[in-house]
């Protein structure tokens, strides 16, 4: 039986195309394209997302002060914070939604916070005109420039009140890796419209990060290797190597005890990952369509079925992931695997819960807890026959 997967980028020929033919100024194309889509002047573009994160708060000479971010987010948003020289602080999700609690976030902001990563998780939008406000209001208290920056690793386009998030706040960054809304194979952008700013990341790139002589030709190889290994009957087979352990190379992401970043953290982007990007940038608005209507199909079909729950998803949201709160997640999983449907586990962690920040008091979470424990992601990809998984 062919397994249907968890999650499948909406790639063909045509990224492959992009990938072989060379082209002249990709990156600085793929970047000026990139930002005036998420309604932002200009862009630069990393090797990861973390990369784009790390890079703004190097330039913005933030340095051991306190970052907040979500309680419940990726682990390299923290990573790179800390890495960075700053203090990661942490802010719980709220009751209703996956997202930081905006009553928290405002009791946590204090005199040594200098930056708040504002994270739309799974393509949920949160209130970014409150949290605006909230900024304004601690600024004057403190006296200090506060940065908001949008991570919006999960949720491309994601709109508050009909406006992209994206355009609120500091900068944005993205992650662009397979698993993303939109890929260049790997790959991370920050968008923003100053441009001094554009100026300082322009330099701290060319000083920091290095060029790769083999990095297109990895790029090349594992996109090819990614869109074979998405084809149903190889699938199943992928499926069988990952659950044996063969793949935690490339699927295993953070280490429990560790903070670290990627050995290609700090690469310069390659040609091929823009062409790549900017193919896809064509494809943006058919994506989120399909990944709406599959979303739109799941709330329907599943908001009476027994052992399943769904927090406030509130328009706007671009569905990542299609993200839903049960009881026995392992019973989950095993009962639709059976059916020969894959669903998936995002974050299965705490951050401040983990033990490379157990420095954090832990019980101050229960929220970040509690979803780490109990969340399942149905299968919503564009193309995904839908109708047949429930
Ligand atoms: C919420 C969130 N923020 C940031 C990132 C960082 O992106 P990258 O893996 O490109 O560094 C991720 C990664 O998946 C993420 O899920």
């Amino acid at each position: 039986m062919n397994l249907i997967p968890r999650l499948k980028p909406y790639i063909n020929y045509k990224e492959l195309l992009a990938a072989i033919v060379p082209s002249i100024g990709a990156v600085p194309k793929f970047e000026r394209a990139f930002a005036n889509k998420f309604g932002r002047e200009r862009g630069t573009m990393f090797s990861h997302g973390r990369s784009a994160l790390y890079s703004l708060l190097k330039v913005w000479k933030l340095t051991n002060v306190e970052v907040i971010c979500p309680a419940y987010t990726c682990v390299v948003v923290p990573h790179a914070i800390h890495l960075s020289g700053n203090i990661p602080v942490f802010v719980d999700s709220s009751d209703n939604s996956f997202n930081m609690d905006l009553g928290k976030l405002e009791n946590t902001i204090g005199p040594k916070t200098r930056a708040v990563v504002v994270t739309h998780l799974f393509g949920c939008p949160m209130d970014v005109v409150k949290i605006q406000e909230i900024i304004d209001k601690k600024e004057k208290e403190y006296g200090n420039k506060i940065y908001v920056i949008q991570d919006v690793a999960h949720s491309f386009g994601a709109k508050w009140e009909g406006k992209l998030v994206t355009k609120y706040g500091d900068a944005a960054f993205f992650g662009l890796n397979i698993s993303k809304i939109l890929t260049s194979v790997f790959g991370g952008i920050a968008i923003y419209n100053d441009n001094a700013l554009e100026k300082k990341l322009k330099i701290f790139r060319k000083e920091n990060m290095e060029s790769s002589f083999f990095k297109g030709l990895k790029r090349l190889a594992y996109l090819f290797a990614t869109f074979i290994a998405f084809y149903p009957p190889i699938y199943s087979f992928i499926n069988w190597l990952e659950r044996k352990g063969f793949l935690n190379s490339f699927t295993v992401y953070y280490n429990e005890e560790k903070i670290d970043m990627p050995s290609d953290w700090n690469t310069l982007p390659c040609a091929l990952e823009a062409r790549v990007g900017l193919a896809q940038l064509k494809k943006y608005d058919r994506i989120i369509e399909l990944r709406q209507q599959a979303a739109a199909f799941y709330s329907n079909k599943l908001k009476e079925k027994e052992g399943i729950k769904f927090l406030d998803y509130p328009s706007g949201n671009t569905y990542s992931h299609f993200v839903g709160l049960v009881e026995n997640r392992k019973q989950w999983l095993e009962k639709y695997a059976k059916k020969g449907i894959q669903l998936g586990i995002l974050i299965e962690y705490s951050c401040p819960h983990m033990k490379a920040y157990k420095y954090r008091k832990s019980e101050d979470y229960p929220n970040s807890s509690n979803y780490s424990q109990h969340t399942i992601n149905f299968p919503n990809w564009p193309g995904i026959q839908y109708q047949n998984i429930l």
